[in-house]
């Protein structure tokens, strides 16, 4: 039996959660009071590791400047034991947090005008900061099958070859897969040959189910020798999603030396004292944790997918290979769930997110509007399951709920 407890959600009224927050509960389902199954971290308690390292500092009773030279080192141990990926460390380097990271390698090795490939859905941000940045999305949308999304090397060859870069997430949020090798060098070799640089997000690398390797871009790139960077965090692994402390890897030295001169520049090059320590628990000792977590999760993820089947058939679930989230195919609601809005504007009337509202409304369960992913996703949910046991109960009670009102 696992020492570590996934089946009890921590009491999180006394935090300044965003994702329990009544206001932005309001904003996203249309219901202040609904139960939260939407921002991307758990409710489960992080790794005592990491609170005791916490404490221990709290105790000394200063926070000063750290010397956090030994941190590097801790994460490239922890991904050769997990990942039995071996990294020169001249070719990392620490980053603060993911999205910044990648904001800042994607406004440095690429330029205004600058076109991305963008696999659809999309994590939401990755859609801001490439427009924010003034570069523009070219979308190659992930093949949808009878139970989720797989990556089509033959979609991917045949899209856009004028692409400068191409921004990957690995494993894939929202949509949960865990991919090959084969396809990650589908990915790589393709372009190696167009001369694009690959960005890839790796944060939710850490949680891939028994059954699923995940293999770093790193690794998955060592024969091949595309240009690329890809990012590591434990972050959502550990459940210390607000820690903001994250790593950068390159392919080579110099595209390291201009990231890293960049950051100096701009004096971002340290990571804040309660991140760093929170990283180093987290790799120094927490790999028994993440074991225990990565199956934890996957007994989750299976007892959504079967209520799912028995008490939701209307629903689809798109099984994810890792993490704490995932897809919900609700497209076969959406005529009776127009027909509710029509008949009962005031539930509805906050926002956009139609499939969001309902779910509020009606089952006093807020997940994230799949619209936030691409527009062509407003038929989709994105429910995080990373809680408690009773949570994760009242959260797939709220959908049958939720159903009942217009079955
Ligand atoms: C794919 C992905 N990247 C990045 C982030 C956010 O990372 P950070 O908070 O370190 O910027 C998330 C959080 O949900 C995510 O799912």
């Amino acid at each position: 039996m696992s020492t570590y407890d996934f089946t009890h959600s921590a009491d999180r009224s006394g935090d300044r959660s965003e994702k329990w927050s009544k206001a932005n509960l309001l904003a996203m389902c249309g219901n202040a009071d609904a139960l939260p199954f939407w921002v991307a971290d758990m409710d489960i308690s992080v790794f005592e590791g990491i609170k005791a390292g916490l404490y221990r500092e709290a105790d000394i009773g200063v926070i000063g400047y750290r010397d956090n030279s030994g941190l590097a080192s801790l994460f490239t141990d922890f991904m050769k034991e997990k990942h039995d990926t071996v990294l020169d460390e001249d070719h990392v380097t620490f980053a603060q947090g993911m999205l910044h990271a990648i904001s800042l390698a994607m406004n440095i090795f690429t330029k205004p005008g600058d076109r991305i490939l963008l696999p659809y859905p999309s994590y939401h941000p990755f859609i801001e900061m490439i427009e924010a940045n003034g570069r523009v999305i070219v979308p190659l949308p992930l093949k949808r099958t009878s139970d989720g999304f797989v990556f089509d090397p033959a979609d991917f060859k045949k899209a856009d070859e004028d692409c400068q870069a191409i921004l990957f997430c690995s494993p894939h949020n929202p949509t949960g897969i865990v991919f090959s090798q084969k396809e990650l060098g589908c990915v790589l070799e393709t372009a190696k040959e167009r001369g694009q640089l690959v960005l890839c997000d790796e944060i939710h690398s850490d949680m891939a189910y028994p059954g699923y390797k995940h293999i770093p871009m790193v690794k998955a790139n060592e024969a091949i020798g595309a240009r690329c960077i890809s990012f590591c965090a434990a972050s959502k692994s550990f459940n210390i999603a607000g820690e903001h402390c994250a790593f950068a890897l390159f392919s080579d030295k110099a595209m390291k030396e201009e990231y890293t001169s960049v950051q100096k520049r701009l004096y971002l090059s340290s990571p804040g004292y309660s991140a760093a320590v929170m990283a180093e628990a987290a790799y120094k000792d927490g790999l028994d944790y993440n074991k225990a977590l990565c199956e934890a999760l996957a007994a989750k993820s299976a007892k959504v997918g079967s209520f799912i089947k028995e008490r939701c058939p209307e629903l689809r679930y798109c099984a994810p290979h890792a993490s704490f989230i995932a897809f919900i195919d609700c497209s076969a609601i959406r005529a009776a769930v127009e027909a509710d809005k029509a008949a009962n504007p005031g539930l509805y009337s906050h926002n956009d997110y139609l499939m969001a509202s309902f779910f509020g409304a009606r089952g006093g369960i807020c997940m994230n509007d799949g619209s936030m992913f691409g527009s062509a996703y407003s038929d989709y949910v994105r429910f995080n399951f990373g809680c408690g046991d009773e949570l994760l109960e009242k959260g797939l009670e709220g959908l049958e709920k939720a159903l009942k009102t217009i079955r």
